[in-house]
């Protein structure tokens, strides 16, 4: 193990630990900002504004995973119904992304699915997309099933997240691929045991590759999620030596991270999409922020002693 795989191991580790939460939730909600657009959609939109106006789309989440109530899932699907209208009468360029816990996966998947299903054909009647982001391991199968079902009923507006770090994402690209699902690909953020994820970063970046090819070689659009050079240079190499026009792919990053970047990219030409989280249940999406990048912890250390 690297040091950096030893460090997002320990990160992913000490954030679950109950009296980290604890003092995180009571003191680190000023320095979770730096990757949060606010607490509210208003807020929300405002962002997305100055965003599009930089050339960068984006996709909007309203945090919250891990309930506990089917009433708090109702509750966020009304939110993100909510969050679609916004969308649409601010006209603003962005497409949603959920988190199926959120929306009751844990707790009911029949459930689960009318909620989700809920807001695809909201926005449907919108004309916008809906991305089903991919949590941890145990839910991976019935949120392919998921999104599988919601195309052959006929709303072809949704679609998911393959991790390359799992093992079986060749073949289930390979299957959504072929049943016309859009997909977002990224390395994978949650702590998964290595008899079905590669812990390597090479082996990972090496399945990445893989996987990207599969659609940028058969020219169907995909989107790529990650701030890591080695991956968005291959991409770009790769397009330009294959011909591969600049509008059959998407780079997406998150905010709050190379924010100049996005916008140079976007005024390169790339479409950009910036992954922006708002509302108030930020905990377990920081800590998974600070578990990838050393640089990310050390920031918000040093705003602590601002
Ligand atoms: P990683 O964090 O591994 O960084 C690798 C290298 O990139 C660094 O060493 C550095 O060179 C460079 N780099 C990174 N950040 C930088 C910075 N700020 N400045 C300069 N250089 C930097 N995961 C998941 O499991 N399910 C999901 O649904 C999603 N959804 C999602 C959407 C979007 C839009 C993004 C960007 C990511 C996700 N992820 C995700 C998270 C994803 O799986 C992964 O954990 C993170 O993107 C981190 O991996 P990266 O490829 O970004 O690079």
């Amino acid at each position: 193990m690297d040091g950096t795989e030893f460090y997002r191991k320990i990160v992913l580790t000490v954030s679950g630990n109950r009296v980290v939460k604890w003092l995180s939730i009571k003191y680190g909600k000023k320095l979770a900002r730096r990757f949060i657009a606010g607490d509210t959609l208003d807020e929300a939109l405002d962002e997305i504004e100055r965003l599009n106006e930089k050339g960068i789309m984006v996709t909007l989440d309203h945090l919250g995973e891990g309930i506990t109530s089917l009433d708090e899932a109702a509750v966020y699907r009304e939110e993100y119904l909510r969050l679609i209208e916004g969308i649409a009468s601010r006209k603003v360029k962005s497409n949603v992304s959920l988190k199926p816990t959120q929306m009751g996966l844990g707790l009911d998947p029949k459930a689960a699915y009318e909620n989700i299903k809920a807001v695809v054909q909201k926005a449907k009647q919108h004309r916008n997309f809906v991305r089903i982001d991919m949590e941890d391991s145990p839910y991976t199968q019935a949120t392919i099933d998921m999104t599988l079902r919601l195309h052959a009923e006929g709303l072809t507006n949704v679609g998911t997240v393959m991790q390359a770090y799992l093992h079986r994402t060749e073949e289930d690209v390979k299957a959504l691929m072929k049943a016309g699902v859009n997909l977002r690909l990224v390395k994978g953020a949650y702590k998964e045991p290595n008899s079905i994820a590669y812990q390597k970063k090479d082996e990972v970046i090496e399945n990445y590759k893989r996987i990207i090819r599969l659609h940028l070689d058969q020219g169907v659009y995909t989107a790529i999620a990650s701030h890591d050079d080695k991956i968005i240079d291959w991409v770009k190499v790769f397009a330009k030596q294959q011909r591969i026009d600049k509008q059959a792919f998407e780079f997406q990053m998150l905010y709050g991270l190379r924010m100049n970047d996005q916008a140079a990219l976007a005024k390169d030409g790339y479409r950009v999409r910036c992954y922006l989280p708002y509302g108030t249940m930020w905990y377990p999406y920081f800590t998974r922020r600070l578990a990838e990048k050393p640089a990310n912890l050390m920031t918000v250390l040093k705003n602590m002693f601002k």
